[in-house]
């Protein structure tokens, strides 16, 4: 039956994880629904990177992570990853010495045999093709990953993570070392993914990149939601100020240059 509602939405609760006593996420609730375009926000080491991890499986966490009614706590990292859920590292992880094309082959193929997956394709599926203009690497299907830029290399990872039909997209300080120019690609190819209803969850430490494209922004500081909102919600926040200025009164100037205008 459709009832008109997609249900393929994120509902984090009180999630926790530990390492060693040391508690990097605290308690964190979060639901992100398709369509949005969510920034997460907050300074070095506020558990960005390790929230990620807990939903994607790769640290063990307690609480709950629902996607699309499911629990997700517990499976292993593949079984997550069959569920439609995908994330990108810091440091992009695509096989250097394949082309563009063989990469976002093996992704889309995780099915098929090593033979079947090198062998020359005569044809490639539409798939596919339409993955890689939607990444605009179009032009360079055939070129060796090695040889991509920083920005080129996260749009594959991108792609592969397209193919394999992610639903729910976690991507890790993906505009970090881009020039101007990628930023600015790279955010309209996450509003065109969002758009497509998914669920996109975007790590950034760039203010600027966040300012120009965040849908929503969640802001973490030690592990904790600190606040949450519209980009102009957030960026008027004292307390999120004072996370990125440290403690005391600031002049408007000051937080403008973090911040930027509020309004
Ligand atoms: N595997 C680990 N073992 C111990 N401490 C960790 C580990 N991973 C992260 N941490 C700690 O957890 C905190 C949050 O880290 P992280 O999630 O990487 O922060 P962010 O991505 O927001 O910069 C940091 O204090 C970090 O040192
Ligand atoms: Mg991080």
């Amino acid at each position: 039956m459709n009832t008109g509602f997609n249900r393929d939405y994120l509902q984090i609760s009180d999630l926790r994880v530990s390492f060693d006593g040391f508690v990097a996420v605290d308690g964190v609730d979060l639901v992100v629904l398709p369509g949005d375009l969510r920034f997460l926000i907050g300074p070095n080491g506020a558990g960005k990177t390790t929230l990620i991890d807990a939903v994607s499986g790769l640290v063990p966490a307690t609480g709950s992570v629902q996607w699309a009614g499911t629990e997700l706590l517990g499976r292993k990292v593949h079984r997550i990853a069959r569920l439609g859920v995908g994330r990108t590292f810091q440091t992009a992880t695509v096989f250097e010495n394949l082309t563009v094309l063989q990469n976002l082959d093996i992704a889309a193929g995780a099915g098929r045999g090593v033979r079947t997956l090198l062998r020359k394709r005569s044809q490639v599926p539409e798939s596919v093709t339409e993955v890689l203009a939607t990444v605009g690497l179009t032009e360079l299907a055939d070129a060796q990953a090695g040889t991509l830029s920083h920005g080129q290399k996260q749009w594959l990872e991108i792609g592969m993570l397209l193919v394999q039909n992610a639903k729910l997209l976690m991507l890790d300080e993906p505009v970090a070392g881009m020039s101007a120019e990628e930023k600015d690609e790279t955010g309209e190819l996450l509003q065109r993914i969002a758009a497509d209803d998914r669920t996109v969850i975007c790590v950034e430490h760039d203010m600027d990149f966040m300012r120009a494209f965040a849908a929503s922004v969640t802001v973490l500081h030690a592990g904790k939601v600190l606040a949450e909102g519209s980009v102009a919600d957030v960026q008027a926040d004292p307390r999120v100020q004072e996370v990125y200025l440290g403690p005391g009164a600031h002049t408007a100037a000051e937080v403008e240059a973090v911040m930027g205008e509020a309004h």
